[in-house]
């Protein structure tokens, strides 16, 4: 059977039906398409079919397309029995190169030789997990966003041995389903996204291990200021408007004296028991008693009310 076209794909498989798994599940249910999950976890079943139906309400706001339906969720333990007649796949199991290195081979050996194979991981390199495959041609990296079924942004990155030609087929199948996806030019670890969190993740770890702030001030310092801009413009875009009516020119001339000064450690600090302390103890603070399921639903809701407010007043 040939490879469908990227708008005629119907039946999707994933593998690994953890956070990831089941978000990728949600918005292929959504978007009418038939989902095939696979998971050795013993509740896998159930804690797919949980996250699901945790999503719908969200989902059903921003807009279900027609054949959308939950039922459309076939769970099949069996990797082989699962993937065998898909039309795309969707690997998102535990990050752990060897255990991708692996599984890829296998899902290889059992899926159609011209179906692409896609891997959420978050930074592992696919020319490493590609080389044990049989047709490494049609493996890449797809790499999403918490939560799935909401964020629009998937990263696509191609190994050594992936052809252009399918990485155009993931950039179409990905933007035909209303995704963004987002071609990265080189292959590097961690791609473009996770490369800019971790940097700010590492300078956020410094600031609590030396006492300057607390998790809820460090997050207060990110989501009542550059937190909100980002949302819309980015880095650049807003270092651009930061430079008054000159933009970014002025901005560099003004700003680009500071590099030099040690504002960044760069660096991340050792993840010693106290620092995980303040983390752990900080954001349970934080949640106040909330449930993750509960702050899921509320951040589901927030998420789309930004989302409409930057597509009627930024992106008109
Ligand atoms: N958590 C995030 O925010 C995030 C964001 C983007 C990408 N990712 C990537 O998505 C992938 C999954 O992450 P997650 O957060 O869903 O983790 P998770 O722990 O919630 O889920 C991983 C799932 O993989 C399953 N699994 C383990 N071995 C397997 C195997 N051999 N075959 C099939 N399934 C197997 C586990 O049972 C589990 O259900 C990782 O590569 C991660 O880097 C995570």
């Amino acid at each position: 059977m040939a490879r469908p076209e990227p708008s005629a794909v119907k039946r999707v498989g994933l593998v690994g039906a953890g956070l990831i798994g089941s978000g990728w599940a949600s918005y292929f249910l959504s978007q009418g398409i038939d989902v095939v999950a696979t998971d050795p976890h013993p509740d896998g079943e159930a804690r797919v079919r949980a996250s699901v139906a945790n999503a719908w309400p969200a989902l059903t706001k921003v807009g279900l397309k027609p054949g959308a339906d939950q039922k459309r969720l076939t769970f099949i333990k069996d990797i082989e029995t699962a993937i065998r007649d898909v039309d795309f796949i969707q690997e998102s199991a535990t990050e752990n190169e060897d255990l991708k290195t692996e599984l890829m081979a296998r899902i290889d050996r059992a899926a159609r030789p011209d179906a692409i194979i896609a891997s959420s991981t978050s930074g592992l390199l696919p020319s490493r997990f590609q080389r044990t495959c049989k047709h490494p041609e049609r493996v890449l990296v797809g790499h999403p966003f918490n939560p799935v079924y909401l964020l629009p942004l998937v990263e696509v990155v191609g190994g050594e041995k992936t052809t252009e030609a399918n990485k155009d087929w993931a950039v179409a199948f990905y933007n035909g389903v209303g995704k963004r996806a987002l071609r990265c030019r080189k292959e590097v670890p961690g791609f473009v996204s996770d490369r800019l969190q971790e940097a700010l993740w590492r300078e956020a770890l410094h600031l609590i291990n030396d006492g300057v702030g607390t998790t809820e001030e460090v997050d207060a310092a990110v989501r009542y200021g550059p937190g909100l801009r980002w949302a819309f413009m980015g880095s650049f875009l807003t270092y651009h408007l930061a430079g008054g009516d000159d933009g970014m020119a002025h901005f560099i001339e003004q700003f680009g004296p500071a590099l030099d000064l040690p504002w960044t450690s760069l660096q991340g600090p050792a993840m010693s028991k106290e620092l995980t302390r303040r983390l752990v103890d900080g954001t349970r603070e934080q949640a106040a008693g909330k449930s993750v399921k509960d702050m899921e639903r509320r951040r589901d809701e927030t998420l789309i009310a930004i989302m409409q407010a930057i597509h009627t007043h930024w992106d008109r």
